[in-house]
């Protein structure tokens, strides 16, 4: 199977100019391009090989809701693959019934949900048990599905943006664990690079990665595409 990759920008970079520059160096097949919102018109004119993804979206189409992003609005951009949860939004004040609620109305609207989850420090030190009773519950709402609309983005908090990747044998006994619960595909997430990408990719059960520092990085993103075609 083909893996793929996201590339999570987050709130990077400030320019459009520099959005663009790096969506060229990006523009790869099976990789999925996530800039900030306000980029998302120009970026969808600029690839011609990767998919558009955005980072966020509410779960209403339409209405008085100040500052919300409808799944429709996305899907009529190009926007093909939608994050869903991640940590750094759940830390703002999401909760499992909203990112619920944002996952259905994303596959309504026609886009893939990547819906992230993952355990934070205090959970993995306690051991592998607790990690799967923790993610687990993340996961309950959405227990049995098989929706081909649907990737499960599996980044424990601890790794992201710290330098300190999972071991690739503990992601995919994740993922696995993962995939009894919810048969999609499954990502990992978490300080990923051209060094380390390769143990990931090569774990059949991983199905790609969710890029955040690296995917800032032209060159280290192709490299990184260059294993995930390899593997
Ligand atoms: P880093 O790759 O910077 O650790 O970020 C991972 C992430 O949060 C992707 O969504």
């Amino acid at each position: 199977m083909k893996k793929i990759l996201i590339a999570n920008w987050k709130m990077n970079p400030v320019s459009e100019k520099e959005a663009i520059k790096l969506a060229r160096a990006e523009d790869f097949r099976n990789a999925v391009i996530v800039p900030p919102f306000p980029f998302l018109g120009t970026i969808k004119k600029v690839l011609k090989n990767a998919s558009l993804g955005a980072q966020n979206v509410f779960y209403e189409e339409r209405g008085a809701y100040t500052g919300e992003i409808s799944p429709v609005m996305l899907k009529k951009l190009g926007v093909k693959y939608i994050i869903i949860g991640h940590s750094e939004r759940r830390a703002l004040g999401e909760s499992d019934i909203m990112i619920a609620r944002k996952v259905n109305a994303a596959i309504s609207a026609g886009c893939v949900a990547v819906l992230c989850v993952g355990e934070p420090l205090s959970v993995r030190k306690k051991g592998s048990a607790e990690v799967k009773k923790y993610i687990g519950r993340q996961l309950r709402i959405f227990k049995n599905s098989k929706s081909k609309d649907l990737i499960i983005a599996y980044e424990p908090i601890w790794a992201i943006g710290t330098g300190k990747n999972a071991n690739p044998e503990d992601a995919a006994y994740v993922a696995r664990y993962i995939r009894s619960i919810v048969r999609v595909p499954v990502v990992y997430g978490g300080s990923t690079n051209s060094k380390n990408a390769e143990y990931f990719l090569i774990k059949k059960e991983i199905a790609g990665l969710l890029v955040g520092g690296a995917s800032l990085n032209g060159k280290e993103f192709r490299k990184m595409m260059e294993i995930a075609k390899r593997v």
